[in-house]
């Protein structure tokens, strides 16, 4: 079996068109058909609708797309269906699976607002994880979790899940957007579907959106891909360029953005009673359940949160920082933090999400230290 690094570079190469090293960036959203009048088919006389390796209109599929694809089946273990965002991979996966009832837990709250908008439009059931609710389960369900959950950072056990949807018929998709290869593999603990915002980690430089849905079988995979072409949520195509410029160097960030959250991580719970204002922090380094080591052999997730004495301490914090941007988002090579609830409506407003980037870790300890430090 080929490394993962290696995939990264190289599981997209008997998809080249041209002998370019980079990729070009392709932008037509039509191609010409085949010059020889013998090679043309009526779309009604093919079984699959079109030819797979055929290139139609840019929305059906196109060069870079299929090259991530082939990257993305490589390094996540399943046959892979690539989005215009990780709302739209969502989106195709509630639209294919069509769960009368959906278990879910507190998460990223865009997600939430997309089963808010299949419940008013089509009656669809929302479950919490509570024992009794997982009882109401019915086949074709869906229990829906994020480990590591967005904003904390925190686990939660994929194999419970998964032992609970499978006891009732039920399916587990898992959001591993916090932990993506080679940090979590969610196919080894039980799930059905995985789901990754590869606007975050695979995209890595906060300039693109793409989402990817992972799956079983070749079957589903076609079924969402032709699902995906009429609800338009292909990846668009100078994404597809900027994305598998991103992924090439993916497991470098990864790797780095993973050691450093752990080193960050260690010095402000080590020295949290240094300040006066910090209450908690939340990360999965800092649970001691036996599964959260099992689910992340290789590291940590690079996201954690910290909550402080007070709404006022959370607006002012950001600002005394040097290395880390005020922004919503995660995933770059760029710190971030961000006073949460100026996008999530369900959080505390005392939270504040951190994401790491790949600067060096010590400066960013150093910078949280005098950010921290000001308020005693
Ligand atoms: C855990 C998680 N899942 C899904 C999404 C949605 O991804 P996108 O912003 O690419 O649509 C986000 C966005 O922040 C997220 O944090």
């Amino acid at each position: 079996m080929t490394g993962l690094s290696t995939n990264l570079i190289h599981a997209d190469d008997s998809k080249s068109r041209v002998p370019d090293v980079v990729t070009p960036i392709n932008v037509s959203t039509t191609f010409k058909y085949d010059e020889d009048p013998a090679n043309l088919d009526a779309v009604a006389d093919l079984p699959d609708g079109y030819k797979e390796d055929q290139f139609i209109y840019s929305r059906l599929q196109h060069p870079n797309q299929v090259k991530l694809e082939a990257v993305f089946d490589e390094i996540l273990g399943g046959y892979t269906v690539v989005y215009s965002s990780g709302l739209g991979a969502f989106y195709g996966l509630i639209t294919h699976f069509n769960p009368k009832q959906v278990a879910v837990g507190p998460f990223y709250h865009g997600v939430k607002r997309i089963l808010d908008i299949h419940e008013r439009n089509f009656g669809l059931k929302q479950l919490s994880y509570s024992e009794e609710d997982l009882e109401k389960l019915q086949p074709g369900d869906l229990i829906h979790i994020e480990t590591p959950v967005n904003p904390q950072g925190t686990s939660k056990s994929i194999k419970y899940f998964a032992d609970k949807a499978h006891a009732k018929g039920a399916l587990l998709s898992v959001d591993s957007t916090f932990a993506p290869v080679p940090l979590q593999d969610p196919f080894k603990f039980g799930a059905d579907i995985v789901l990754h915002s590869a606007t975050k980690y695979f995209g890595g430089h906060s300039d693109l959106l793409a989402g990817v849905l992972v799956v079983k079988t070749p079957e589903i995979r076609k079924q969402l891909a032709d699902d995906r072409t009429y609800l338009g949520t292909n990846i668009a195509n100078l994404e597809s360029y900027l994305l598998l410029r991103s992924l090439r160097s993916y497991e470098l960030r990864i790797r780095k953005q993973s050691d450093n959250v752990e080193k960050v991580v260690k010095f402000l719970a080590e020295n949290k009673d240094k300040f006066k204002t910090l209450r908690t922090i939340t990360h999965s380094s800092l649970q001691t359940e036996s599964f959260v080591k099992e689910q992340l052999p290789n590291g940590y997730g690079p996201v954690f949160s910290i909550s402080v004495d007070s709404k006022e301490t959370a607006k002012l914090l950001p600002s005394r920082l040097k290395y880390f941007h005020h922004a919503t988002s995660l995933g770059g090579v760029e710190s971030l933090i961000e006073w949460r609830a100026i996008t999530d409506p369900y959080v505390e407003q005392t939270l504040l999400r951190i994401s790491i980037g790949v600067e060096d870790p010590n400066d960013l300890i150093k910078d949280l230290d005098q950010a921290l430090s000001s308020f005693n």
